[in-house]
């Protein structure tokens, strides 16, 4: 594929570099960052200066012309997002939620275990829950919530991202969650899910499961664990953050028992950084009349100091305030970039450069790569490696310093793949994370990670393969030219932060 420079914000960027020999000069910026957060598409941000320039308004005004068309547009921006997941707009909602993923599958948590049932469950014996449930709540919501109770397991994943993890544990406790394992090459571990389905499914409410990894770009077969969930009464909801930008999404499928029940998308992670998230599915039946999100302004039909009549439109109610509504419209204009451009042909651009950088940093001596071989399972967007006796934290900062290559490095979030794929023991884990108390952190595990998007090229590959080549094979200079922090940070002796940009805020 390999955008023109100009049809993504940042591409041209120059990064001043320094050379282990001490050389200094300029290169492009490869942002190898994308599984973090994508640079924005300049379509959708000429789409949203244009709506600022004509319609900058209040969604909650209808009087002018502006409010109206920013309520228009917002409108327009969900519609676009269920398209992009194949939504069914007579069946399923389209929930705008804050900070992308994470908010979306906080406010499903929150949705499907309401705050009394919370408590309890937090606190009930797990084997006298439905018991305990009604004894806790008033005799209004009982009904409800015994039904709840008599469902109180989650089934989530040890792959996950920590958003598709801790609103589960916060929403139900530990003791209620279940967690499926990943094989030793970071699949999933399906007969695990098996195995726990036949043993606890009439109990569990949910399975919460990545799209695909946003550490090793393993795809998990989602319409199958579908199926599997639903055999059991269960239903899915899947983390699509790091899906929605390189693969394409079917809330619905022929067979109704492979369909997902939810989807949660994150904008900047499909090229509208302002990190809108979304919530797509069957929310009306889920959501019922109760408020879920926040209350206040917006979503009431009447006020009075004694009480409030909440709307009945879900989207409404539960978008309390004045929305974001730059991040709306961006994530709505990049759902329609995405299926402009087709996944067809986003697969095949990215699969060329995941096998390519596979293929070259797997052979070059001392690189260890991550997740399963290219052979056994076509991963999207990210490549996971370490060099050997290298941390990973100076791998990162050696390729942004001499290369201009920027990536991420450590845990990205999903704390206990990385252990798994990384092998870590528990008393290792357990000394660091002793050391992290006291502020040291360089003994802190992790990996470094390369991860595409629509822009990327095989430039961007050449870049980084040159710099992990020089890397391994100068090691012992690299490790002496820089300084290792508690914080994990390593920085170029004598150079520090100076590579870094000015600040945009100077206090002045
Ligand atoms: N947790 C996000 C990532 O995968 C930011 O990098």
């Amino acid at each position: 594929m390999g955008a023109e420079m100009d049809a993504f914000l940042g591409l041209e960027q120059q990064d001043p570099v320094i050379g282990l020999d001490g050389q200094r000069g300029e290169r492009r910026r490869t942002y190898l960052d994308s599984a973090a957060t994508t640079l924005m598409s300049r379509w959708v941000y000429t789409q949203v200066t244009h709506y600022l320039e004509t319609s900058c308004a209040n969604s909650h005004t209808h009087a002018h012309r502006a409010g109206r068309a920013t309520t228009v547009a917002i409108e327009g921006a969900r519609d676009a997002v269920g398209r992009l997941v194949h939504y069914d707009p007579g069946a399923d909602l389209v929930l705008f939620t804050g900070n992308g993923a994470t908010g979306a599958l906080n406010y499903l948590a929150r949705a499907l275990f309401p705050p009394e049932l919370r408590r309890c469950l937090k606190t009930a014996d797990p084997k006298k829950t439905a018991v305990d449930a009604q004894a806790i709540v008033g005799r209004a919501t009982a009904a409800r919530l015994a039904e709840l109770a008599r469902r109180p397991l989650v089934v989530t994943t040890v792959m996950e991202h920590h958003s598709n993890l801790l609103p589960w544990i916060e929403a139900v406790g530990r003791h209620h969650c279940r967690f499926v394992e990943t094989r030793p090459d970071g699949q999933l571990d399906l007969a695990d899910l098996q195995r726990i389905l036949a043993r606890e499914g009439d109990q569990v409410r949910v399975v919460a499961v990545a799209g695909v990894s946003n550490v090793t770009g393993v795809r998990n077969p989602i319409h199958a664990i579908a199926a599997l969930a639903h055999a059991v009464g269960a239903e899915i909801v899947v983390d699509a953050a790091q899906m929605a930008a390189h693969a394409p999404i079917h809330l619905h499928v022929a067979d109704p028992e492979q369909s997902l029940d939810y989807v949660a998308l994150s904008g900047h992670k499909m090229y509208a950084p302002g990190s809108r998230g979304a919530l797509v599915g069957r929310l009306a039946h889920t959501v019922g009349t109760a408020c879920v999100g926040d209350v206040g302004g917006g979503m009431v039909d009447s006020v009075s100091l004694d009480d409030y009549v909440p709307k009945d439109d879900i989207t409404a109610r539960e978008e309390a305030g004045t929305p974001n509504i730059p991040g709306s419209i961006a994530m709505g204009l990049a759902a329609e970039l995405l299926q402009n451009t087709g996944f067809e042909a986003i697969e095949a651009h990215e699969a060329e450069l995941v096998a390519d950088t596979l293929s070259r940093l797997g052979a070059i001596p001392g690189v260890r790569l991550f997740g399963p071989a290219w052979s056994e399972h076509r991963r999207a967007g990210v490549v996971t490696f370490n060099v050997d006796g290298v941390h990973h934290g100076l791998t990162a900062a050696f390729l942004n310093d001499a290369y201009a290559v920027a990536l991420r490095n450590e845990c990205f979030c999903a704390h206990p793949y990385v252990k798994r794929l990384l092998g870590i023991t528990d008393a290792q884990e357990h000394r660091y994370l002793a050391e992290m108390q006291h502020g040291e952190r360089r003994n802190v595990p992790g990996m470094v990670r390369a991860s595409f998007g629509l822009y990327s090229t095989q430039a961007d590959v050449d870049a980084l393969v040159a710099g992990v080549t020089e890397l391994a094979r100068e090691k012992e200079r690299v490790l002496a030219s820089y300084e290792a922090h508690v914080s994990g940070e390593f920085t170029r002796r004598g150079v520090g932060a100076a590579l870094d940009l000015p600040p945009l805020f100077t206090g002045r």
